[in-house]
């Protein structure tokens, strides 16, 4: 059934920044709804982006001595591997940069000259110029910092062209009354009715000392302010400003701008004061959501504490990460961002809840029905009742943009087949009436049944995942609005393959190998430098785990490494400041609650004993390592395990189950010999 348009976009995403958690979840949520939206039979045009003008992204190609547009170019790519990789389904790509955009720019500037709300004026005022905009001396305060950013704004000077934003002041308050759903949740509507009541001041839309940008129509010497052409970007991408404008009458205006609450100003009050004066439709709803944290801070580069994604997607699949970021946030409020807690979430959610719950009543059906769904429908029993109960739930969730009570109602009805095996019994019933026994065919289409239909609901936030388990249940993957009524599975089809979907994490391991040094790295590498590691291809099985940076892993390697022609290429000096030498166990004891980790100390021919922690604990006894000589790396940035530090890493090789072997040299050597 056709329900009509969907135009959902996310912000275009600034180029002086490589991705981190924070950019990626805007993306991902977005694309969890334009799923879902597809799934109920919208016709959604789901547009991303890039923002490439401005100061930051001049700054940031002057520091590494490149054009601006270059730099662009290399961190686009690395935004295009990314959304490959996390499945994200977007119809477009918008660069600010492209001549489709441009002329989107000048024709909505030419609309609002036209309307007389440009002027030119000398202008003054604080600067940010990592938001790209001006702030008062009150929301600075004393020592004159940016709000968002902690960074002191920077005094300009200049002539620019203004917009006449004042004179929207009683018309934005007069729409934002009429429409209470145009800014999403309700406490940011507050928010926004507040700055806006508190008095509008024109708005600077030009800047005369940067180059990097797109000329202002009819003034020389200008270019346009950034945010007035980045916004843009919702209409250019649709054709406006071009001949072809079939895509612009069909989608515009935008049903959903998906946004961090750091860019609602610009979105519930710059954007649609533009578009009243360019006399354009104005978008449905602005929704603000929270900010990732990590320490209780914004996530970001300036501040210097980002999670990247790709470490995580490579180790647990893009569909662990896409569930972690959905689930764990309350949408709208902010939220710390922790490995504990994802690793809970795989392990908790993913391995044991869903992944325990499908393996375990697929094996059932394997066994009692040589591989086939269980051959009777059943259309009046509990499990049936929940599920349908949960479906409407999650419905109603989903439709409301609450994604956590969508999930946690899906879960319910994992919890309750699990239950109900636990009830029910199969292999009870087996027992006593034999594998031909009807209640067994209905107990177990049952539960496979509310299985398929789990799988249909968490399809916009796990598609891989979702499939597979379609696939393992004998379905054909439909995910329509059909899909989600009780009775979809054909008794009698085969069942698929039978793989985990999510196989267990080894929580020691994961901490040993992620050691502080791999965020500080990812912390460090220059935007869009060809040096950093291109996101891995994602896995096969989603949840395979891959190698990660060996220079941050303690002796645990869990997974065998790359293979050569994967492995990132480095040159002798790069090799040359990796220290190796050899050194004596003198102690070694287990890390208590640890299964993996030995705490050692090790004489490295330095007047103290260095105190190294290693996850070899399955393999080796503490007294098996007390004298062994090993080759350390004696230079690596301590990293803390357990809450135990380690400064320094033991090497080993791995063998193909996963366990590690130490290196030893050929003969004893004096302790402290560097090694080449
Ligand atoms: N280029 C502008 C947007 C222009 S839209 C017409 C911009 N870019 S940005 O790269 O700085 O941020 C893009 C999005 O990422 C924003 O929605 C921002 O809120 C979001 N996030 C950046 N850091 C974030 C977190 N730590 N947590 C959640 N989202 C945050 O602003």
């Amino acid at each position: 059934m056709e329900r009509g348009k969907y135009y959902i976009t996310t912000p275009i995403y600034y180029v002086n920044d490589l991705p981190h958690i924070g950019h990626i979840y805007t993306t991902v949520v977005a694309d969890v709804i334009a799923r879902y939206k597809r799934n109920r039979g919208f016709d959604v045009r789901f547009l991303t982006g890039t923002d490439e003008h401005g100061q930051n992204v001049e700054r940031a190609a002057i520091r590494q001595g490149i054009a601006p547009k270059e730099l662009a170019d290399r961190v686009v790519g690395r935004y295009h591997d990314l959304w490959k990789v996390l499945g994200i389904t977007h119809d477009d790509f918008i660069r600010t940069t492209d001549a489709r955009h441009r002329a989107g720019v000048e024709a909505i500037i030419r609309r609002i000259q036209a309307a007389g709300d440009i002027y030119l004026d000398r202008h003054s005022g604080w600067y940010c110029s990592s938001c790209e905009a001006f702030y008062t001396e009150k929301e600075l305060g004393e020592a004159k910092l940016c709000p968002t950013h902690e960074r002191p704004a920077e005094w300009h000077e200049e002539e620019n062209l203004f917009f006449r934003l004042a004179a929207y002041q009683d018309r934005r308050l007069a729409f934002y009354h009429e429409h209470p759903d145009f800014i999403r949740p309700a406490s940011r509507y507050n928010e926004v009715v507040r700055f806006v009541e508190s008095g509008l001041r024109d708005l600077s839309i030009s800047r005369v000392t940067l180059k990097w940008g797109i000329p202002f129509p009819g003034h020389a010497g200008h270019v346009v302010y950034v945010w007035l052409d980045a916004l843009a970007n919702y209409v250019s991408a649709l054709g406006y400003g071009s001949s072809e404008t079939a895509l612009y009458e069909r989608y515009w205006p935008a049903d959903l701008h998906l946004v961090g609450k750091d860019i609602l100003r610009f979105h519930c009050v710059y954007w649609p004061a533009f578009l009243m004066s360019a006399g354009l439709p104005l978008p449905r709803t602005v929704y603000g959501h929270g900010w990732w944290l990590r320490d209780e801070k914004k996530m970001s580069k300036s501040v210097g504490n980002v999670v990247r994604p790709d470490p995580l997607i490579a180790r647990f699949g893009p569909d662990a990460l896409r569930y972690f970021l959905l689930r764990e946030m309350n949408f709208g409020q902010d939220s710390n961002f922790s490995d504990e807690a994802f690793l809970l979430r795989y392990n908790g959610d993913l391995a044991n809840g869903l992944g325990n719950a499908a393996s375990r009543v697929l094996a059932m059906s394997r066994r009692y029905f040589a591989g086939r769904v269980a051959g009777e429908r059943c259309t009046d029993n509990d499990l049936r009742g929940t599920a349908e109960a949960v479906v409407a739930r999650y419905l109603a969730a989903m439709d409301e943009l609450e994604f956590q009570c969508a999930l946690e109602a899906v879960w319910e009805l994992l919890a309750a087949v699990d239950l109900y095996v636990n009830e029910k019994a199969p292999w009870s019933i087996a027992k006593a009436e034999g594998a031909d026994s009807p209640k067994l065919r209905r107990v177990l289409y049952n539960c496979l049944e509310s299985l398929r239909l789990a799988a249909v609901m968490v399809e916009p936030v796990m598609p891989v995942i979702a499939r597979r388990l379609l696939a393992q249940l004998g379905s054909d993957a439909a995910t329509g609005e059909a899909a989600l009524r009780w009775g979809g599975l054909e008794p009698g089809a085969p069942l698929g393959d039978e793989g985990a979907l999510f196989p267990r994490a080894d929580v020691d391991a994961y901490f040993a190998e992620v050691s502080v040094e791999t965020k500080d790295n990812a912390h460090t590498q220059p935007v869009g430098a060809t040096a950093q590691p291109a996101p891995a291809p994602a896995p096969a099985t989603p949840a395979a785990p891959v190698a990660v940076p060996a220079a941050a892993v303690p002796a645990v390697p869990i997974v065998p490494a790359a293979s050569p022609a994967q492995a990132e290429q480095v040159t002798i000096d790069d090799f040359a400041r990796i220290k190796l030498v050899v050194g004596t166990v003198k102690l070694a004891e287990r890390v208590p609650k640890s299964n993996k980790l030995v705490r050692m100390e090790v004489d490295l021919g330095e007047p103290e004993l260095r105190q190294i922690v290693a996850g070899i604990g399955k393999q080796y006894t503490p007294e098996q390592l007390v004298g062994k000589q090993i080759v350390v790396v004696s230079n690596l940035k301590p990293a803390t395990l357990m809450g135990v530090e380690s400064r320094g890493m033991v090497l080993a090789a791995t063998l193909p189950d996963g366990a590690p072997v130490l290196l030893a040299t050929e003969r004893e050597l004096p302790n402290g010999a560097g090694i080449k």
